[in-house]
């Protein structure tokens, strides 16, 4: 889709369709849709008198203006409660607009920026945020669709009218910041949604190259004997069941700026999650394609990080291999030694994500980072939680949880942090080996983590437990059904506010 930002009346434009909003409870419209409604002989306060349209958030209401301003539609689209107006409000209107416009099969519409009145939200974000409401609601995934659509529906452009010509170059640039932004959400979706035959590690691998080609990051692959040689035998030992060769990726924003702060983002990148050994239950397996959302995540926020160019040195590790049954697989009772020497002994092979994620914590610790994030499809258990809505988030650092708590709120990428007690260790004591890798039944999302605590180094660490964000059956305003790409601007949010306001010291 393209958009375009031009200076004018909104109800002057010479658009097939505008689009104006209203919050809920207003019976006088004032500004844009004010405007409208005078030219359209006072239509829009007698939608309002008549109860048809009530203001409410996704609400839309469509009018034809018969030749008496220039636009042929009018879409007044509900922004629901004043006094609960944000960023996420002006998605949603966004999302509701453009579905509403792509139903009735107009190519190309203009909208005014919803919110753009307001002093607590900026223009820019307010613009950023109808971008990211308009672009995120009209994704599609239909690469592996042969058949093509008899009447397929598709928005060709959206024009901003901004009043103020003074304004327009915020605007403008708001729109291109939006623009990367959903462009690194759409890959993430891209990849979870693929099958796991079209996201082997190694085609992973492939797709961090291309980018690495087109942003001008740095990457590096590591094969098993690269794997073998830095001592990953926690990553190794989940890779031996499966004949798709594991790879471990990296890739590096800002290489070499030595002057810039370091943040690490890691992404679990199991391709196909079968459970191994601890096999799972065959209902539902299907959607263990999505397992590797994590990387997912760190590859679409680099493709972010860079398209911004943001002044910070980000490294993206995406360990990548299947977990399945073989005669050459893990077992559970196998004792493996991770890269930092310790020794894991395995209770479920199902616990694999962790193991992967180990590793990749270990060899974290060479950039010397300021901040370690790592994000993960990692347990069932932070799902009986925090269910579908909100990411488990847990951290050795009190500011660094609390950036992203900020940066979640912003996103509506919501996290809550949850606690890494000592007294959590205790269920993860081995017999024979350093420690187990699970830990029973309680507190599943929480020993997890604390099994990933043992490979932290000496540096500010969070985990984002996304399992269950990282895709959704149900599809949401500006989240159609199943990959979510969530992570993505959550974590370009974190880094921009980084940015922003570094941490002292
Ligand atoms: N990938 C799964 C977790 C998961 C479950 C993600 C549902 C998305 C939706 C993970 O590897 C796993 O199998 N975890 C086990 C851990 C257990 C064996 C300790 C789980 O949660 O059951
Ligand atoms: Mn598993
Ligand atoms: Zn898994």
């Amino acid at each position: 889709m393209e958009i375009k930002v031009k200076t004018g009346n909104i109800e002057q434009d010479n658009a097939e369709l505008i689009v104006v909003n209203l919050f809920e409870g207003v019976t006088e419209p004032g500004g844009a849709t004010g405007a409208v409604d005078k030219a359209l002989g006072g239509q829009v306060r007698r939608l309002i008198a008549d109860g048809d349209f009530k203001g409410k958030a996704q609400e839309t209401a469509l009018l034809y203006t018969n030749g008496t301003i220039p636009p042929k539609r009018v879409l007044v689209v509900g922004l629901g409660k004043e006094e609960k107006f944000d960023l996420e409000a002006i998605r949603v209107a966004a999302s509701a607009a453009a579905k509403r416009v792509r139903d009735l099969r107009v190519k190309s519409f203009s909208t005014i920026v919803h919110g753009s009145g307001r002093s607590s939200i900026s223009l820019a974000d307010a613009t950023q945020a109808v971008v990211e409401g308009t672009e995120l609601a009209l994704y599609e995934f239909k690469e592996l669709k042969t058949e093509a659509e008899d009447d397929p529906k598709k928005v060709n452009d959206m024009t901003f009218v901004v009043f103020d010509a003074s304004k327009r170059p915020e605007v403008e640039a708001a729109v291109e910041v939006g623009r990367k932004i959903v462009a690194g959400v759409h890959l993430t979706r891209d990849l979870v949604n693929r099958p796991a035959n079209y996201a082997t590690p190694t085609i992973l691998a492939q797709h961090a190259q291309g980018l690495a080609n087109e942003f001008g990051l740095a990457c590096q692959v590591l094969d098993e004997a690269e794997m073998a040689e830095l001592g990953m035998g926690s990553l190794l030992a989940v890779a031996q069941g499966s004949d798709e060769p594991a790879r471990f990726i990296i890739l590096e924003h800002n290489a070499g700026r030595g002057d810039l702060d370091t943040v690490v983002l890691v992404g679990k990148g199991i391709t196909f999650d079968s459970g191994g050994i601890s096999i799972k239950n065959r209902e539902g397996m299907e959607d263990m394609k999505g397992d590797m959302a994590g990387a997912a995540a760190v590859l679409g926020a680099m493709r972010v990080a860079s398209a911004l160019d943001l002044p910070l040195h980000v490294v993206g590790l995406m360990p990548a291999t299947e977990n399945l049954p073989s005669g050459k697989a893990y077992k559970p009772g196998d004792v493996v030694r991770a890269m930092n020497g310790k020794t894991i002994e395995i209770i479920s092979t199902d616990a694999e994500g962790r193991m992967i994620l180990a590793d990749a914590l270990v060899y974290a610790a060479r950039y010397q980072p300021q901040a370690v994030v790592d994000l993960a499809t990692l347990t069932g258990a932070v799902v009986v939680a925090l269910g579908y809505h909100t990411i488990g988030l847990f951290s050795n650092d009190d500011n660094l949880a609390a950036r992203l708590e900020a940066a979640g709120q912003t996103s509506f990428e919501r996290v809550w942090r949850l606690p890494l007690f000592e007294e959590y260790g205790e269920q993860l004591k081995s017999q024979v080996a350093d420690f187990k890798h699970t830990g029973g039944r309680s507190a599943g999302a929480i020993t997890a983590a604390f099994f990933l605590s043992k490979f932290v180094g000496d540096f500010p660490w969070a985990h984002l437990d996304i399992a269950g964000r990282a895709s959704t059956d149900e599809s949401k305003p500006y989240t159609p059904k199943w990959a979510t790409g969530v992570g993505v601007r959550l974590l370009t949010q974190f880094l921009r506010d980084w940015i922003d306001s570094p941490p002292t010291g």
